[in-house]
C-alpha cells in the first residue's frame, strides 16, 4: 500500500482528496496546522471513507518540526501539497505572510524530498496564473501573465520552483491549476468552511440562501458577456479531488512525460476545469433552479481585480491525464446546499 503524505488535509480540497485518496486504496497520513480547518473534518473524512486517516498537527512553516516529521516517517512514496494561504485580498494586506506561508513550506518540503528521496508531488496551482487570457479557452501553454496579487504571485513563483527542482533531482512533479472549484461531498460530511465573509461565490450564495448573509452582491453586469456578468469555469470539488488520484498514479507509474521539448523534465502542468464558462447570474439562476431557494440579491459596480472571462482548454487533462470532469452545476450546488444546510443545523 503506498503512503501519501496530503499537507493541508483538512483543508476544502484536501479532504475531499484524502477520501478519494482512500477509496483507492492508498494510506494517507495528513499534516496540517488547522489555520483554516478543524479536527472535525476528521470525523466527516471516517464518516464517508470508513477509515480513518493518520493525522498530526503540523505548521509546514516551522523547518525543523517538518525535519522531524521527516525523520518518523521515513517510507512516504508521494507529497500532495494543499497547504496554503489562500485569501486574495489578505495577500494584499500582508504579503509577507502569503510568501512565507506559499513559499517557506514548499521550499521545506521540496528539501526533504531530496534528502528522503521521494520522487513523486503534486502542487495545488491555480487558474490565476493566466491572469485577463489573451484566448480562450486557456490552453496550458497560455503566458503566465504578471500576478496581480502576493497570491497570484506565490503560485507563479511555487511552479518555477518546482520546475527547477525538477531539473536536477529526481523529483517528478505535476502541478494542477485549478479553476473555480465549487461544491461538497454529496453525503454532506465535507464541504468548504469559509472563515469570516465568505470570498467566493457559492459560499457567499448559500450563506444567503440560508439567510446568514442579507444580500449577495452581484459584482458588475456591464462586462462584456452575454448577461454582462463575468464567466469563470466552475468545478466540482470531488471532480477535481478525483484528478489528483489519477494524476499520483501517473507519477507513481513513471507514466510522466520526460521529454517535454518546452517544460523542464519531470514538470507537467495541466489545466483542471470543466471546460465550460458560466456566468455569475447563470449561476445565480441555477442555484435558485436547483434548490427551489429565492437569493435576495442586487447588481453592484465591479469587484477591482476580477478578470472578465475564464475557462479551462481540458484536452491535455482529458487525452493525457485520461480525466474528464463528471459532475454538472446543479450537482455542485444541491451538495453545496446540503452541506450548507447541515453546517446551520449544527449538525
Ligand atoms: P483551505 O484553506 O481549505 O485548505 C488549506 C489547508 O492548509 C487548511 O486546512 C489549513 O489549515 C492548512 N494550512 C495552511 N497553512 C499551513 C501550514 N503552514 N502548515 C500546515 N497546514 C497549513 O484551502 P483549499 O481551498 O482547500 O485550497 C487548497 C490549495 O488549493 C491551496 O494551495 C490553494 O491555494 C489552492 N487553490 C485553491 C482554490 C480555491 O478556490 N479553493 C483555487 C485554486 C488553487
Ligand atoms: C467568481 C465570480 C466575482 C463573490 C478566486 C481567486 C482565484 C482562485 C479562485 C485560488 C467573479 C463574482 C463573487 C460575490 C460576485 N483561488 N462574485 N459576488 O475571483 O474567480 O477566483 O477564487 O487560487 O485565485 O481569485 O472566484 O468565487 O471570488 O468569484 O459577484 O460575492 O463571482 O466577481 O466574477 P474568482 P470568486
Amino acid at each position: 500500500m503506498k503512503k501519501i503524505l496530503v499537507t493541508g488535509g483538512l483543508g476544502y480540497i484536501g479532504s475531499h482528496t484524502v477520501v478519494e485518496l482512500q477509496n483507492s486504496g492508498y494510506q494517507v497520513i495528513i499534516v496540517d496546522n488547522l489555520s483554516n480547518s478543524s479536527l472535525d473534518v476528521l470525523e466527516g473524512i471516517t464518516n464517508i471513507s470508513k477509515t480513518p486517516p493518520a493525522f498530526e498537527r503540523l505548521d509546514l512553516r516551522f523547518k525543523a518540526d517538518v525535519s522531524d516529521f521527516f525523520k518518523r516517517n521515513n517510507d512516504i512514496d508521494g507529497i500532495i501539497h494543499f497547504a496554503a494561504s489562500k485569501a486574495v485580498g489578505e495577500s494584499v494586506e500582508n504579503p509577507l505572510l502569503y510568501y512565507e506561508n506559499n513559499l517557506n513550506t514548499l521550499i521545506y518540503l521540496l528539501q526533504e524530498c531530496n534528502t528522503h528521496e521521494i520522487e513523486n508531488f503534486i502542487f495545488s496551482s491555480s487558474c490565476t496564473v493566466y491572469g485577463e487570457p489573451d484566448s480562450l479557452p486557456i490552453t496550458e501553454v497560455a503566458p503566465v501573465k504578471p500576478a496581480t496579487s502576493p497570491y497570484g504571485n506565490t503560485k507563479q513563483i511555487s511552479e518555477e520552483i518546482l520546475k527547477d527542482t525538477c531539473s536536477i533531482s529526481a523529483l517528478k512533479a505535476i502541478a494542477l491549476r485549478y479553476f473555480n472549484p465549487i461544491g461538497a461531498h454529496e453525503s454532506a460530511e465535507i464541504g468548504e468552511l469559509p472563515a469570516g465573509i465568505p470570498q467566493n461565490l457559492v459560499p457567499f450564495i448559500t450563506q444567503t440562501a440560508a439567510g446568514v448573509r442579507e444580500q449577495l452582491s452581484v459584482f458588475g453586469d456591464d462586462y462584456p458577456t452575454e448577461d454582462g456578468s463575468c464567466i469563470r469555469d466552475y468545478i466540482h470539488v470531488v471532480d477535481l479531488a478525483k484528478a489528483h488520484v489519477i494524476a499520483l498514479e501517473r507519477l507513481l507509474s513513471e507514466k510522466n512525460d520526460t521529454s517535454a521539448p518546452l517544460s523542464n523534465p519531470n514538470f507537467e502542468v495541466f489545466n483542471l476545469g470543466t471546460g465550460r464558462g458560466s456566468s455569475v447570474l447563470e449561476v445565480v439562476n441555477s442555484f435558485e433552479k436547483t434548490t427551489g431557494e429565492k437569493l435576495n440579491y442586487k447588481i453592484v459596480d465591479r469587484r477591482p481585480g476580477d478578470v472578465i472571462s475564464v475557462y479551462a482548454d481540458t484536452k491535455k487533462a482529458n487525452k493525457v491525464l485520461g480525466w474528464k470532469a463528471e459532475k454538472t452545476m446543479e450537482d455542485a450546488l444541491k451538495s453545496a446546499w446540503k452541506w450548507e444546510l447541515k453546517v446551520r443545523s449544527g449538525r
